[in-house]
């Protein structure tokens, strides 16, 4: 099997992403627990996390952004719609997306501003010059070779465009054999990497912020806390088998974040 397969495997309408829509309201991705906001849900920090990341982009009405693995589910494009008023193309793995962003989107009241496309983010089904801007959300961290993907990004890309990037860098004391990272189907690269693969593909005024203590660390704290306190619930929304998984694994995800084997990073960069 592909390594594109296995991770529409884990997302295409699975009892991975079931936890995700009932707890994270849609969004497949870690939340935001500033300080002082420690009493957030894991849906309240899920979309303060998104909203973080449409506060880096800096999109308006009228803008069109590209959702590069926009997810099964698209919570960040339609939260992105929502906010700003941009229109939002999302491409992503799983078929099953072009039955379910529709009918969430038009529950959000965006149903004109959000399109979805299934396919591989190597090859982009779009003209160039076509986006005012673009973001990655937790999506890179699955992509073997990340350059012909960043490059793709750069070429639908307008210039003067932004880029946000949410992901998992290699920490300090990443190891390549982590079961959390090969379970997962991760192939992660250190934040240095990241940054040199963005200039190398044409983006210049390259950043990013660690959140490994914002985002990863508390994030992975409340899914254990999560399945802990709530195991009815939990297994209610997964199924046992899965909730058995999930309750073996989850401690690796910790474990990485808390040793920084793995980083959380926020990266933003722009086209000349
Ligand atoms: C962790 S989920 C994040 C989904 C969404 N961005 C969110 O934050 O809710 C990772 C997503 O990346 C997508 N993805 C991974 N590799 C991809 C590729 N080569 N092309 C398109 N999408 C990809 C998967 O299909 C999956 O939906």
């Amino acid at each position: 099997m592909s390594h594109e397969a296995h991770v529409l495997e884990q997302y295409d309408d699975t009892p991975f992403t079931a936890w995700f829509d009932h707890f994270a309201a849609g969004h497949i991705h870690l939340g935001y627990w500033p300080p002082g906001r420690e009493d957030q849900s894991f849906a309240e920090a899920a979309t303060a996390l998104t909203a973080l990341l449409i506060e880096r982009l800096g999109v308006f009405a009228g803008q069109r952004v590209l959702d590069v693995g926009c997810g099964v589910l698209a919570g960040p494009a339609i939260q992105l719609a929502a906010a700003t008023g941009c229109e939002v193309d999302g491409v992503t793995l799983e078929p099953n997306a072009k039955r379910l962003v529709p009918e969430r989107a038009a529950a959000a009241g965006v149903a004109d501003n959000v399109r979805v496309h299934v396919g591989n983010a190597s090859a982009l089904p779009f003209p160039d010059d076509s986006f005012d801007a673009a973001w990655l959300v937790e999506m890179l961290i699955h992509v073997p070779d990340k350059k012909p993907v960043l490059r793709e990004v750069h070429r639908v890309l307008r210039p003067g465009a932004r880029i946000v990037i949410a992901d998992y860098p290699a920490g300090e004391r990443f190891s390549p054999g982590l079961r959390w990272v090969t379970d997962n189907y991760f192939v992660p690269a250190s934040a240095a990497e990241l940054e040199r693969m963005l200039a190398e593909a044409g983006f210049t005024a390259v950043t990013w912020e660690d959140h490994n203590d914002t985002v990863a660390v508390p994030s992975f704290q409340r899914m254990l806390d999560l399945a802990l306190a709530r195991p009815e619930e939990t297994k209610a929304v997964v199924g046992e088998d899965t909730y058995e998984l999930f309750a073996d694994l989850v401690p690796d995800g910790s474990a990485a974040h808390r040793d920084r084997a793995l980083s959380y990073g926020v990266f933003t960069a722009r086209t000349p």
